[in-house]
């Protein structure tokens, strides 16, 4: 059975997801097994390399591509989704002693290396079943990196903080302000402040932007029909609206 999600070049047998393999795949795997045998079982198991593709489990639930639905869009998810990216990347910080520094991440750290980084924390990588956060899935932008790195792009994506005119901006700025709120409370304020999210936000999308736009010029056809579809020009204008309306509040 074909998966929906950015290609379609990910399928699923036997409760097994079968994706292409990278230069990074072998130390992701490595990674999932950690957690696995540390008793986080919130990601999917590794279940081996063939030439061109990794298996990994399937996680049974619902993966929503665009907004989440109406009833979770809740204070409750956010206070969830905070607890197990804090579970998360505290193995993570236990792990990067492991590193040899060698590994070919898609990512590059552009931060401190505390943890390691899902590098793409979305409800579109997120599984989802009764309300519940079963865990997360596509770890092809996984990479050591900052705490911070991984939750500004969260609080962007789950809360959302977006500008008004994107398809997915929900919600009121309140509601916004108190999800964020939630949300780092739930994660632990022992790392960073509420203030410094939004520069880190700004500068995670700024990122995005400049990683877009440099595999574009490589030739990366999916990047190039994401920008044809004006994802670019969206974070441009997102970065804009977070920098006016949410930085230096
Ligand atoms: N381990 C998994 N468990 C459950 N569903 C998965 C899993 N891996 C992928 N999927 C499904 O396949 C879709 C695409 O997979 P994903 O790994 O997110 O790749 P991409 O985002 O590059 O298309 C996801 O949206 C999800 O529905
Ligand atoms: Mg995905």
């Amino acid at each position: 059975m074909n998966l929906h999600g950015g290609r379609n070049n990910i399928y699923k047998i036997d409760e097994m997801v079968i994706r292409p393999l990278q230069p990074w795949t072998k130390d992701v795997h490595l990674f999932l097994k950690y957690l696995h045998d540390q008793g986080f079982t919130g990601v999917p198991k590794p279940m081996g390399l063939t030439q061109h593709e990794e298996r990994v489990s399937f996680l049974e639930g619902d993966v929503y591509t665009e907004n989440l639905p109406l009833e979770m869009q809740t204070d409750a998810f956010m206070i969830d989704l905070a607890k197990l990216i804090r579970q998360f990347h505290d193995f993570g910080a236990r792990y990067i002693h492991k590193l040899t520094g060698e590994e070919p991440w898609m990512l590059t750290a552009k931060t401190t290396v505390e943890t390691m980084c899902h590098g793409d924390l979305a409800p579109y990588n997120t599984v989802i079943m009764d309300n519940q956060i079963i865990g997360f899935i596509d770890f092809d932008t996984l990479h050591p990196g900052s705490r911070i790195w991984d939750v500004a792009y969260a609080l962007y994506r789950f809360v959302p903080v977006m500008h008004p005119e994107n398809p997915e901006d929900l919600g009121t700025h309140e509601d916004k302000q108190r999800k964020v709120k939630l949300f780092l409370q739930a994660y632990g304020s022992e790392f960073f402040n509420e203030r410094e999210c939004f520069d880190w936000m700004v500068l995670r999308l700024k990122y995005l932007v400049d990683f877009m736009t440099e595999e574009a010029s490589k030739g990366n056809e999916t990047v190039i029909s994401h920008i044809e579809a004006g994802h670019l020009e969206g974070y441009l204008k997102d970065i804009h609206y977070i920098q006016t309306h949410w930085c230096n509040q």
